[in-house]
């Protein structure tokens, strides 16, 4: 890429990996320590987990005669990929989804996706129905989302959906410079019909940064660095487990190779074309009970 012929940059340049891996590194500090709930483990399953781990690196290395150099490139990277504040990005990328298909495979109703880094807790509530926050002119297509919280027997369940997502750019706030703080975010609570209208924008197809250690590693492997465009939820009622979800679109490029490996067919929405040219899109979400 030459920046004399491309003198706008795109979302991946201006947002650099420093900059949105320390971003994300802090956030996840700034929860409450992740430590607690597992503060109870025994050292048997630390053993198993952490022993059966380097087994499966001791494994490759023999398999592969991994030779000193390459240890020593690992090594180095290891070490930059914390220096730039990125292992919320790899851990994300190319580990949650298997921790996420193990936590939800027992559920009867949607099963979800991963989280991702870029949650932020306390978005603004609008009510049933109501605009995400966006700023004037915001640019992408414009989406009318109706859906309802349910129970597994399809009953309604008074809730919450709280909505983030990138920008038309595949930008998200809080973790990209110059982006009001709660833009594209939003909680949107429901009565007792379990009912909610979102009005917001499809977001863009989204590249994790490729200019620190994360891109580093898929640049030397020749893979890309594309998420397909989504919605990220999180779905509550009183009583019901919790639901991280994302939601794509149909006929993106990336849903079949999703870096972050995150789509599945049941996450995939139908959006209609309004004669306006805007977009109307149905999905509810079904909640199975808490268990105790
Ligand atoms: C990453 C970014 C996302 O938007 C997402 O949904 C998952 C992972 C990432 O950069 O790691
Ligand atoms: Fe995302």
């Amino acid at each position: 890429m030459t920046t004399v012929e491309n003198p706008t940059p795109s979302a991946t340049e201006v947002t650099s990996a420093a900059a949105s891996g320390a971003s994300a590194t802090d956030r996840f500090h700034a929860d409450k320590s992740p430590y607690d709930a597992v503060k109870d483990t025994p050292a048997e399953r630390v053993d198993l987990l952490a022993g059966e781990v380097l087994s499966a690196l001791h494994d490759t290395i023999r398999r592969h005669r991994v030779t000193y150099d390459e240890y020593n490139a690992l090594k180095a990277w290891l070490i930059a990929v914390g220096q730039d504040g990125e292992w919320p990005l790899f851990l994300d990328v190319w580990l949650e989804h298997a921790v996420e298909d193990v936590a939800t495979d027992h559920r009867a109703g949607n099963k979800g996706s991963i989280e991702g880094p870029y949650y932020v807790p306390g978005s603004p509530d609008l009510g049933a129905k109501g605009t995400i926050p966006m700023r004037d002119g915001e640019q992408g297509t414009p989406l009318v989302w109706r859906g309802r919280i349910t129970d597994t027997d399809g009953g309604p369940l008074q809730g919450r959906v709280e909505l983030w997502h990138a920008d038309n750019d595949g930008f998200y706030s809080q973790f990209a410079p110059g982006i009001p703080e709660w833009n594209l975010r939003g909680s949107f609570s429901t009565g007792a019909d379990g009912t909610f209208e979102i009005t917001t924008i499809r977001p863009a197809p989204y590249q994790i940064p490729t200019d620190g250690s994360c891109g580093k590693l898929i640049a030397a492997a020749g893979w890309h660095a594309w998420r397909p465009a989504h919605l990220h939820v999180k779905v509550s009622a009183p009583g019901h487990e919790l639901l991280t979800a994302q939601l794509y679109f149909p006929g993106d490029e990336h849903n079949d190779d999703d870096i972050a490996s995150a789509v599945k067919p049941e996450l995939i929405l139908e959006p209609q074309i309004e004669p306006d040219g805007t977009q109307s899109v149905a999905y509810d979400f079904a909640l199975d009970p808490e268990r105790i």
